[in-house]
Formats: C-alpha cells, structure tokens, sequence
C-alpha cells in the first residue's frame, strides 16, 4: 500500500494532471463554438468552486493515487492504459453539469460531451468506451457496476472522497471497497478543506 500523503497528490497534479487538463481545456475552448454543451461545461471548469477544475483535479489526484496503491502489481502497458482514461473520465465527469445541485442528469451530459471532444483530446478507440462508462456511472451506486469496472471504481471513490469540500466524509456503503480509499482519507480531507 502506497504511503497516504497530501504531498503525493500535490506532485501527482503538477506532474501527471495539470500539463493535460491544460491541453483539454484549450481544445474545448477550440470547440466550444461548435457544441452547445461545451459553453456551459466550460463556464463550469472555469467558474465553480465546487464542480470545476479544482474539483476535476482532486478527483483525477485521488484516483490516481488510489489506482497506483491497488495496481502496484500491474504490468506497465496495462497501469498506463487505466491511467490514461482515468485521467479523461476525471476531466470530463463533471463537464456536464448545469448547476450546483443534484442535476441527475449531468453524468449523461457530461459523457455526451466527452464523446464529441474524443477526437479533439486524442483519444483512441479502444478507450471511449472504458472513460464513457465511468463518467456515466460515476454517480450510480456501485451496485451498478459490481466492481467489475476498476477505472469507473475510481472515478467514483475519489469524487466521494472529494466531498471533503463540503465537509462531508464518503459514506462508507457507498464507495467501492476493493480501492483502498480509507487510505486517502485523510490526505483528501486535508487537501480540500486547505487545513
Ligand atoms: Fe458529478
Ligand atoms: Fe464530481
């Protein structure tokens, strides 16, 4: 198990998602002009505390984390291809909201516009459906997807985790418990909450 620390996520976003959300987010600003779901996704990355950029951050941090503690077994090929799409589904899973609410039907929005900047972002074939699954899901109760899809797992864990920004811990019956999440508790609650 990887060693739970704020600094870990800190050289995580510098290092492995900063240089990318700042390529994705020129090509929606590319594209904005051609979807009208890019507008509003846009002004989410740029204006919301709670559901922009920061967030995607966190979220892309945290899953990382998680994904490197539980595959620390993993040949390379496969760890980088699992990385690759949790770092998109972290990018895109919130693009669609419209506000700050519930917005049930933000995760559907949000892989809509992930399907239509897939080529924009370089994004091969053989991961769309992978990062679609997990940004479509990444609200759904994990009953939904058993486990058996570790990227959506992820994505679902850290955005929990994340709702340390509200000042709320995951419930616990709602995470997925073969990511080793209870270890970044406490980095995730530190990193939102700026104390
Ligand atoms: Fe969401
Ligand atoms: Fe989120």
């Amino acid at each position: 198990m990887g060693s739970a620390e704020p600094d870990i996520l800190k050289q995580l976003e510098i290092q492995e998602v900063a240089p990318r959300f700042d390529r994705w987010l020129e090509a929606v600003v590319t594209h904005r002009a051609v979807h009208p779901e890019l507008w509003r996704g846009l002004r989410c990355a740029e204006q919301s505390s709670l559901h922009g950029r920061r967030h995607w951050t966190r979220v892309a941090c945290l899953g990382l984390a998680m994904l490197r503690d539980e595959g620390v077994c993993r040949p390379r090929e496969e760890q980088f291809m699992l990385e690759r799409r949790l770092l998109l589904a972290a990018f895109f899973h919130d693009i669609g909201r419209l506000d700050e609410g519930r917005d049930t039907g933000h995760a559907e929005r949000g892989e809509r516009v992930f399907r239509f900047m897939a080529l924009a972002v370089f994004v091969g074939p053989e991961d769309i459906e992978s990062v679609a699954l997990a940004i479509r899901n990444h609200a759904s109760d994990p009953a939904v997807l058993r486990g058996a899809d570790l990227v959506a797992a992820c994505i679902a864990n850290a955005d929990r985790l994340d709702r340390a920004r509200l000042y709320e811990h995951p419930m616990p019956e709602r995470m997925y418990p073969e990511l080793p999440w209870r270890e970044w508790e406490e980095a995730a609650w530190e990193w939102a909450t700026g104390g």
